[in-house]
């Protein structure tokens, strides 16, 4: 895995502290305490200069969770679509083989929708931590009703922006693209991004054109989670940037057990505040 900029350490810094926090809130609860990963990567991630040299490492999500120590999670589980990854994934797995980890090879909506474990008797946390627009809300929904996985995701705005372009009509979008937003919003909703430009063109028609910034859309899909979530899910959350501040994600954050909100949401609020 390459290291994308200053915003890969800061996602990673925020997960770390509440993963931190979290385990050491459940330590005497009975719980069976379950890390998933499933954007799990290479274990690590490699800093390179300007000339593209190897310049060092940084420790990734999957190894972050691993050496959570106060109270380590009692199971891990990674899931990784792509092959290599998957094989620094067992080298990972071989160096820590006293825990108990599981690489999953695959795609991750698929691999979340048949996991099964006794949810009654299990907590955790789930890392959304994909490339692009790859997490559907299917998934987003299964994991809600497990009520057992607090959910940290990315949900990529640069991505989205990108497919919604500003000065067009929502039915130019292609059908392959079209089709893949409501699989990520879960529903036609964000079509409703697009208003009546009051302009004319020159032909004396209406076109239609969105909001410029992010905020349209994430509001949208805010909503959404608002409406699967409700309490449980944190309306404060850290927008990651470039080095010249354009935004490439949203991080979010939703609570697994309705009976966990107060403590989640507190964790989780103070470190989005302070980091
Ligand atoms: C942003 S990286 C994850 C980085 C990781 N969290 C870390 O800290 O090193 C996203 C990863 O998701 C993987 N990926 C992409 N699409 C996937 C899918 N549909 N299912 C599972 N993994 C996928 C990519 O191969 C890539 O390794």
């Amino acid at each position: 895995m390459r290291f994308g900029g200053p915003w890969t350490e800061e996602k990673l810094d925020i997960l770390e502290a509440y993963l931190d926090a979290y385990t050491t809130a459940l330590k005497n609860q009975p719980f069976k305490l379950i890390y998933v990963d499933a954007f799990a990567g290479a274990g690590q991630i490699e800093r390179r200069d300007d000339k593209g040299d190897t310049i060092g490492f940084l420790r990734g999500s999957t190894e972050r969770a691993i050496r959570i120590q106060d109270k380590p999670f009692d199971e891990l589980i990674f899931i990784e679509k792509d092959a290599k990854r998957c094989a620094e994934l067992a080298k990972l797995r071989h160096r820590y083989h006293d825990r108990n980890i599981t690489v999953e090879r695959g795609d991750a909506n698929r691999v979340l929708r048949d996991l099964r474990r006794d949810w009654r008797t299990c907590r955790g946390v789930l890392f959304l931590d994909p490339f692009s627009i790859e997490v559907e809300w299917s998934t987003i929904k299964r994991v809600a009703s497990l009520n057992s996985l607090d959910i940290w995701i990315l949900f990529p705005v640069s991505a989205v922006m990108r497919m919604l372009p500003a000065l067009r009509q929502p039915d130019e979008v292609s059908a392959e693209w079209a089709n893949r937003l409501t699989s990520v919003f879960g529903d036609e909703s964000w079509r409703d991004l697009y208003q009546d430009d009051p302009q004319q063109t020159l032909f004396g028609e209406h076109r239609s054109m969105r909001e410029r910034g992010v905020d349209g859309f994430l509001n949208i899909y805010k909503k959404n989670l608002d409406e699967v979530f409700g309490d449980r899910f944190l309306r404060k959350s850290r927008r990651l940037v470039t080095a010249t501040r354009s935004p490439l994600f949203e991080f979010m954050f939703c609570v697994g057990n309705p009976r966990g909100i107060g403590p989640a949401t507190s964790i989780a609020k103070h470190i989005l505040e302070r980091m």
